[in-house]
């Protein structure tokens, strides 16, 4: 009677198990790739420069209404939004543990001049669906989920990138917050009061974001890959298990300036010609290395007066270096700095420089990467492990969080250029896979959906 009992007790244990693991495999996420890509272009209409640019700077009249239009599909979805006085927006699905910390999904949808409608929008946009599928799938979440929109990823406005995310994660000082002035001399503190955040002080803005930090238990970021390997190998989606280290700085140099005809040429001192040889000179700091992982742009490069018939007497350029290995990063930008003292002293030309950042790379958390590789298997997604050479909040969560990114391919890898592409195919499969990670992260409320 035992063994039959004790048998039987098996085979129901059995079934059990069987009926958990095809519950898993079943659940049933309905994604629209069309539905998510036309929600992308609805967002990228809210812009300085007509379509298909999309120029969106934070706190601008176009971020708010970007905003708004991000609260309102937040709201679509059955998330309650809260924000913090740094304008970063939350939208929580509630879970059933009350003492579970969250796991948060997030991007940014600031852009650059004369950007695409997909860089950061597509981890915002994108876990508003996925929270909206696996609802509709009947899963209920034991941790809660936060779909997260940060303030500023990009550095457009203040001269400094990951603004949000930096002080979520405690990486950011009143005192550094009250030099970032735009150019019309506004500071953070004004601009995002005006916009219907801020506070009193830095300070105050600071401490009230930060208090979001400790009821983090995960993150993972959705985002196109903004590189070309994904699409030229055929794989569906890219994990993500570090990203690369940035720096950026500023230099300045000044001359006499003078009369482009009289002014011979023994005697000037020509404040863009320093600057053209300090521009030169990163590319060929870069290269030196023979590292395919350094990378180094000279994005900005403004001379004065400007005009043609006269000799340069200011210049300004700001350069970013970027590498995975940050000690060879932390090297080429020495290097920099060397040639701007040389040239400075051989051009008798007076400069400045300012160190705007100097990152550290982030690696991401084993448990993000091995939920993401579940996600894509159950898909039964081609996917490959990949390391961010752009950066992205996640470089900020993950200083205090598990964190993790899911890529999805790109045209020709075109990103911060108007032509910037991804199919609703690959958005759809990004989707799905970042509302699977993201259950298996948070864990189920129910029994049969245990095994996530
Ligand atoms: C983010 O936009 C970056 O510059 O990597
Ligand atoms: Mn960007
Ligand atoms: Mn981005």
């Amino acid at each position: 009677m035992m063994g039959l009992a004790g048998g039987s007790h098996l085979h129901i244990l059995l079934a059990l198990l069987v009926t958990s693991i095809c519950t898993v495999r079943s659940i049933k996420l309905d994604v629209s790739g069309e539905a998510i890509a036309s929600q992308l272009l609805h967002l990228a209409t809210f812009t300085d420069d007509p379509n298909p640019a999309v120029t969106r700077i934070v706190f601008t009249e176009n971020d708010l209404l970007a905003r708004g239009y991000v609260k309102e599909l937040m709201t679509a979805a059955g998330l309650t939004v809260r924000e913090d006085p740094m304008g970063n927006i939350f939208g929580r699905w509630e879970g059933t543990d009350p003492n579970a910390g969250a796991v948060v999904s997030g991007s940014h949808a600031d852009a650059i001049p004369l950007a695409g409608a997909y860089d950061g929008t597509l981890g915002v946009i994108g876990p508003i669906a996925a929270v909206a599928a696996l609802r509709r799938a009947g899963y209920r979440p034991r941790a809660p989920i936060d779909v997260l929109m940060f303030t500023s990823e990009e550095p457009t406005r203040f001269g400094l990138g990951c603004i949000g995310s930096r002080g979520m994660a405690g990486e950011l000082t009143a005192a550094l917050l009250d030099e970032k002035l735009d150019v019309n001399g506004t500071s953070f503190k004004e601009a995002s009061t005006a916009a219907g955040y801020g506070g009193s002080s830095h300070q105050e803005i600071l401490d009230g974001t930060l208090i979001a930090k400790g009821g983090v238990a995960a993150f993972v970021e959705l985002h196109i890959e903004q590189g070309p390997l994904l699409e030229a190998e055929g794989t569906q989606l890219g994990i993500v298990t570090a990203i690369a280290a940035p720096a950026a700085l500023r230099v300045f140099f000044s001359g006499d300036g003078g009369h482009a005809g009289a002014l011979l040429m023994p005697n000037r001192n020509d404040a863009g010609l320093a600057a053209a040889e300090v521009a030169l000179a990163v590319e060929a700091s870069v290269l030196e290395t023979g590292a395919i992982d350094a990378v180094g742009t000279t994005g900005l490069f403004e001379i004065g007066p400007n005009t043609v018939n006269s000799v340069p007497r200011e210049a300004k350029l700001e350069i970013d270096i970027r590498d995975i290995d940050a000690t060879r990063r932390d090297a080429i930008v020495a290097s920099v700095l060397q040639t701007v003292e040389e040239v400075a002293a051989r051009r008798k030309v007076r400069h400045r420089v300012e160190m705007i950042n100097q990152d550290a790379p982030a690696t991401c958390s084993n448990q993000v990467i091995q939920a993401a590789t579940e996600a894509a298997q159950e898909l039964g997604a081609s996917h490959k492990q990949m390391v961010s050479r752009a950066y992205h909040d996640s470089l900020f969560m993950a200083r205090f969080a598990p964190t993790g990114m899911i890529f999805i391919p790109c045209r020709n890898g075109w990103s911060h250029r108007p032509d910037e592409f991804a199919t609703p195919e690959d958005i759809e499969r990004g989707v799905k896979a970042l509302a699977l990670t993201l259950a298996k992260l948070a864990g189920s409320a129910d029994a049969a959906h245990s095994e996530l």
